[in-house]
């Protein structure tokens, strides 16, 4: 890892990863997918093109939830993953379960000509099979209402959110809730949601001793501005620098022009990463001083990006 300098802000033209294309910058659009009552199109579209983020997240998040066990000498950590969506993140951590697992099990078709009700309930069932023994309390915000509702029915988040930080402070309920979490995690969600949504957090999480936040960020994405915000509640962020992490494929030739593009802009090398057809995330590390580099050989012992 190294302490974190980033490149500045995009041009204020530069939407969210995967949102519109309507503008015809070539960025791929997957909103339709985002608030539907279940996560099957999700794990059918996002599958096909080899959607990898929970993955990652998966790996480097156990690390996290371990070390801060240990630091604060308690079993039970509170995590709020923030772009929640379907609750996939929660899913990982606390289930024997991997992101292929549940590709293979959303676009089953014992599953496809379920309602949502009945996928609910085979959906409990399911998770129940797998849960660790250990779970992690995990509360979910993202302003897609009715995909947090599905993760919430299905028991993968304790408590959960739709309220939209970008745009409002939040209610005194979550705003409580905030006060609890030791550890915030984004896989996919940078971009969509900015510093605003990071001041706003932060500044009812750190009053309880200090949450760390642990965020996968496209490189294309400036993650400065967070990092600028995150600083200004005695936050050091690290990026780990010596690896990224394949997100998922180009949608098409003009997604990956645009990419490349923004890339140049940044003087950003590609080669070997997003050329070959991949969006590329880093993982950001932001802790209170003296926190971040005893994270960091555990965060990276023995891991290793594979598409
Ligand atoms: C690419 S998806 C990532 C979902 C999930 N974290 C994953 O990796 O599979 C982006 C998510 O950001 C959510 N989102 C967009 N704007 C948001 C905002 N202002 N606040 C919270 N979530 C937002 C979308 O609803 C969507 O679920």
């Amino acid at each position: 890892m190294s302490e974190f300098s980033g490149p500045s802000r995009p041009s204020p033209s530069q939407t969210a990863p995967d949102q519109t294309s309507s503008d015809g910058n070539g960025k791929a659009e997957f909103g339709h997918l985002y608030n539907q009552s279940d996560p099957r199109d999700y794990f059918h579209t996002l599958g096909a093109l080899d959607y990898r983020a929970p993955a990652h997240g998966e790996e480097i998040f156990a690390h996290l939830v371990d070390r801060r066990r240990q630091q604060l000498g308690r079993p039970d950590i509170s995590v709020l993953d923030v772009c929640c969506s379907y609750g996939i993140n929660a899913a990982l951590l606390n289930h024997d379960l991997t992101l292929d697992a549940l590709y293979d099990h959303y676009r089953s078709p014992d599953l496809a000509a379920l309602s949502t009700d009945e996928l609910v309930a085979a959906d409990r069932a399911f998770y129940g099979e797998h849960r660790r023994p250990r779970p992690v309390d995990v509360l979910g915000l993202d302003v897609a209402d009715q995909a947090v509702a599905y993760a919430q029915r299905v028991g993968l988040l304790r408590a959960s959110s739709s309220e939209n930080l970008e745009t409002g402070d939040p209610s005194a309920d979550l705003a409580q809730r905030l006060a609890t979490v030791d550890l915030i995690t984004v896989t996919g969600g940078i971009g969509y949601i900015t510093e605003r949504t990071f001041d706003r957090l932060l500044h009812h999480a750190s009053t309880n001793g200090g949450c760390w936040v642990a965020s996968f960020v496209l490189r294309w994405v400036p993650f400065q501005p967070v990092a600028e915000v995150l600083a200004r509640y005695g936050f050091v962020t690290e990026q780990m620098s010596d690896r990224t992490f394949h997100q998922r494929r180009f949608a098409d030739d003009a997604e990956r022009d645009f990419v490349l593009g923004e890339l140049e802009k940044q003087g950003i090398d590609p080669v070997g990463k997003e050329a070959d057809g991949w969006h590329h995330s880093s993982f950001y590390l932001s802790c209170p001083p003296g926190t971040v580099k005893p994270c960091v050989a555990d965060v990276l012992s023995g891991s290793s990006d594979q598409p």
